[in-house]
């Protein structure tokens, strides 16, 4: 088996109006919302890096300049922390810092769909297969969903890897959906897929994560803009015509999912992030507890 081309570049769509989230959401971009005491969107930055990424590519929209903010530096910050020798926490603002050159923004100026907004980017990605991140769906566990997924796109030779999860049935409508075919260990090759189906058309419990590594002429489906599920221009389309053509494959990440864009999901993330972290968990396990000291 040839290896197929690395995966060194990354879209993440972060051009969503976080509706859900006001008024937390009026200034602030929902991607900036923190679990624990990092914004959302620099989980996904980091899941993509330990991946690989070398080059991530943001699809912002009105009001989302402060991200931009947040991937720089803050010089005043900086200096202030090196004179009060606050080493910790300069350290860690230094080391989530990507590397000069290696982010770019691009604004998605209609809200048009996940499919548009993966559109914006193709300028940035050119001929190359590359990887989405949906920020809002945050996996805790390591290595990260998309180091496994690349692992899976060598493992299989190349093509396009989506992330799947089970989910209840009466959730299913929320979301893409697979029709599974052969399974292997937590590969599944994908056989169809639908966006957002009524739970009696279902063609599985297997829903699409936020996180997927796809060939460049996915964008050459995008651009015929067909609008889909809720009269958007839908990446699941996009993909279903890929079927057949590439070859097709869902990883079940060992790890574990959190909506961050819904808000019991964004608590449950803040909980398991939380007991995740060396730093915090005990006082945060006596709370969870309902122990009072
Ligand atoms: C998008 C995709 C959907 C996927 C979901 C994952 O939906 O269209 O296929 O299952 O992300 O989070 P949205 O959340 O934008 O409605």
């Amino acid at each position: 088996m040839t290896k197929p081309p690395p995966i060194r570049k990354a879209v993440l769509p972060v051009a969503g109006m976080g509706t859900r989230f006001l008024p937390a959401t009026k200034a602030v971009p929902k991607e900036m919302l923190p679990v624990v005491d990092k914004p959302v969107v620099q989980y996904a930055v980091e899941e993509a890096r330990e991946a690989g990424i070398e080059q991530f590519i943001f699809v912002t929209g009105r009001g989302k300049h402060i991200i931009e903010d947040h991937f720089d530096h803050a010089y005043e910050l900086e200096a202030l922390l090196k004179e009060r020798e606050k080493t910790k926490e300069l350290d860690s603002l230094l080391e989530s810092l990507p590397k000069s050159g290696s982010v770019s923004f691009t604004r998605q100026q209609k809200p048009l769909g996940l499919g548009h907004a993966v559109w914006c980017a193709r300028h940035f990605i050119g001929n190359e297969p590359f990887a989405v991140l949906l920020p809002d769906d945050l996996c805790v566990g390591k290595p990260g969903a998309l180091k496994q997924m690349v692992q899976a796109y060598n493992d299989v030779g190349g093509g396009a890897v989506i992330a799947a999860e089970e989910r209840p049935l009466s959730e299913i409508h929320r979301y893409g959906v697979i029709a599974p075919g052969k399974i292997d260990g937590n590969v599944i090759e994908v056989k169809g897929m639908v966006e957002k189906p009524k739970a009696e058309k279902a063609p599985s419990l297997l829903r699409i994560v936020g996180r997927y590594i796809l060939p460049a002429e996915v964008f050459r489906e995008l651009d015929r803009k067909e609008k889909g599920a809720g009269g958007e221009i839908q990446l699941t389309d996009s993909m279903q015509r890929l079927i057949g053509i590439h070859q097709f494959h869902a990883v079940k990440a060992n790890c574990s999912w959190y909506d961050c864009g819904d808000k019991v999901g964004f608590l449950q993330a803040n909980i398991a992030v939380g007991l995740s972290r060396p730093d915090i968990a005990p006082a945060l396990k006596k709370v969870l507890s309902g122990a009072k000291f």
